[in-house]
Formats: structure tokens, sequence, C-alpha cells
């Protein structure tokens, strides 16, 4: 097995996922406001370092995905923030686009930016100790988007993004979001999905990037936050596989879901759902941003200081959403917060 595709099996090794804390500074302070709490950079590390120092870390976070400043950042003991991550067991990652910005020729969409000098900040982030990375496109559903445009144009940059840091020793985590803002029923969603997923695929390959050395980090396949028909975990799950199984190639080892906008026990009963059906190849894990994050940031946001509380909290989601990896997760267990 090549280093890369030992790195990304690890990430998301059956009982673990990855811990998505990679929210840029305008992200977080949005976060932080959502709880009163003001957006420094002391309390933006002290939240990040009270979940990194979690038990939870140890036996369900194969992996954590960092931003620009945290990954530079010290922890009160005088460790990097790297080197606390690997001391739980887990591996550091980094986000390495710039964000999504205004796409040109369709200003209602978004291209996602950052591939100007990113071998030189690839070898940087190595340097200090970044495993693997990230980069995310984004598409919206409406009646006449995602274009042709949008969605060759962010295929392409994903291409030249994972092409770039396999080059620099990394494992890419593919990341083609389609958003749940909309109408739209879980069919268009899943037709929207595919179509962008074959020519992210179509793009991998021609730059020869190795398939066995990335994760996937998809949507799973869900109608439109304001469709008027809802759909069960069972039929989510069932789109979502077979989806996967039509338009990945199966020799990609992981896939690790986006939560979107779903809420901490959704994302982790639809995941759970999934692996109850799942007979593909893939291992089917998490890399959950607000799921994960949420109820401990709540309850952090109330007193800072309370450590104890907010790592009980995020111990609990980490646990629960390690189970879904093995189809292990019920409902009953959510009211036994113990660790
Ligand atoms: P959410 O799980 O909050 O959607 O965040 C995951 C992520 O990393 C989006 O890029």
């Amino acid at each position: 097995m090549s280093e890369l595709e030992n790195i990304a099996k690890q990430m998301v090794a059956k009982g673990k996922g990855i811990l998505a804390a990679d929210e840029s500074t305008g992200t977080m302070t949005k976060r932080l406001s959502s709880v009163n709490v003001e957006s420094t950079l002391e309390n933006r590390l002290k939240f990040r370092e009270t979940l990194f120092s979690a038990e939870g870390m140890k036996n369900y976070i194969g992996g954590v995905i960092l931003y620009d400043e945290t990954i530079k950042q010290k922890t009160t003991s005088g460790k990097t923030i790297p080197e606390l991550i690997k001391s739980f067991g887990s591996i550091p990652g980094i986000k390495v686009d710039t964000g999504a910005k205004k796409l040109a020729g369709s200003p209602e969409e978004k291209i996602t930016e950052g591939l100007d000098g990113l071998r030189e900040r690839l070898a940087e982030y190595y340097k200090l100790g970044a495993k693997f990375t990230k980069w995310r496109a984004v598409y919206n559903i409406s009646k006449i988007y995602p274009s042709e445009l949008a969605i060759e144009s962010n295929a392409h940059a994903l291409g030249r993004y994972a092409a770039l840091v396999q080059e620099a020793k990394m494992v890419p985590i593919v990341e083609p979001e389609v958003l749940m803002d909309g109408e739209h029923d879980i069919k268009k969603c899943y037709e929207v999905t595919a179509k962008i997923l074959k020519e992210c695929y179509k793009e991998l390959k021609l730059n020869k990037v190795d398939l066995k050395g990335t994760i996937l980090k998809p949507n799973m396949i869900l109608p439109g936050n304001k469709s008027k028909n809802k759909s069960t975990p069972q039929e989510i799950a069932k789109m979502t596989l077979k989806c996967l199984k039509e338009n990945v190639p199966s020799t990609v080892p992981g896939i690790a879901f986006l939560s979107g906008g779903q809420t901490e026990i959704e994302a982790t009963q639809n995941l759970n759902e999934i692996n109850k059906i799942n007979d593909s190849n893939f291992l089917m894990s998490f890399s959950y941003g607000r799921a994960l994050q949420q109820s401990a940031l709540k309850s952090w946001a109330k007193n800072i200081k309370d450590t104890i509380n907010t790592q009980k909290i995020f111990n609990h989601r980490s646990k629960m959403n390690g189970l879904s990896t093995s189809a292990k997760w019920s409902m009953d267990l959510e009211k036994q917060i113990t660790a």
C-alpha cells in the first residue's frame, strides 16, 4: 500500500471520521457571534484547543482539518496544534483553497480560488505537519443552476489542486458540495450530484491523480431544505449509496460526508443508515463541521472556562458518529452522555 493510501485509510478507519475545524476567520466569527462570544485570536484558539484535547479524539477522530491561522498556533502547554492533534492519535490536515468567489461568466454561482502559489503553500503546510488537505467547491441548485460553466470550472480546479497535493506528498480531500438550499426534491439532488461527480472524476483522471490516495467529501443526497417532499433516512441512504456507487471509481478508499446544515442527529442517523446498507468497497464516514461542534460550542459559550463539560459534549457527538460508521448507532444511545 502506498503511503498516501495508508494515510487516507487511517483518516476514515472503521469507527473514526474527520473533524472539520477549518472555518475561515469570517465563518468562525459568525459561529462565535451566534453564541455571543467575541471572535478574538485567543478565543478561536481556546475553543479549538478544547476540542482537540478531548478524550473523544483518541477513538473517534482520525483526522482534523485546520485553517491557516490554527495550524500555526501554539497551545498553552507550548505544543503546536499539529503536535497536539498527533499526540491524540489523530492526523492534522489543512484547508488550502482561499474561498468560493463570484464566477465571472455566471455571477450568481461560485468558483473556488487558491491555485496561484499553491505549490509553495503546500510545501509550507507539509513542514508544519499537515498530512492531508481540503478544497471545497460549492454548487447551488435552482431551475437553471448549476451551469455547465460552474460544473466544469470547479472540477478543473479540483483536478489541478489534487495533483499538486499528491506531488507534495499529502492526501487531497476532494469536496464538491451541492448545497441543500432550495425547494428541489431528492431526485434533483441526485441528478445534479451525479453530474458533478462524473465531471470531477474526469478531471482527476486527466490530472493523473492516484485515486487510492484521495478521500471524497460529498454531500448526502437530500431534498432541498424548502422542499415540500421530505425523505426518510432510509430513502436518503439508498439514494446516496446508489449515486456514489454509480459515479465514484471504486479505487477511492474512503468517502467522508459533510453535514451541510443537517442537525447533529440527522447527520448521525443518515450516516448510520448508509452504513447499514453499504455493500460497496468505500469506507463511509464523516467529515463534519457543524454537526460535530454545534452543541459543544453552545455549552462552551456559557462558560469558556468549563472545559470538562464542553469536552463531554464533544466526546459524545464524536462517539455517536463513530458508531454510525459501523451502523451501531441508535437513538437510545443519544441519552447516554457519560465520558
Ligand atoms: P459542515 O459539516 O458544517 O457542512 O462543514 C463541513 C465542511 O468542512 C464544509 O467545507
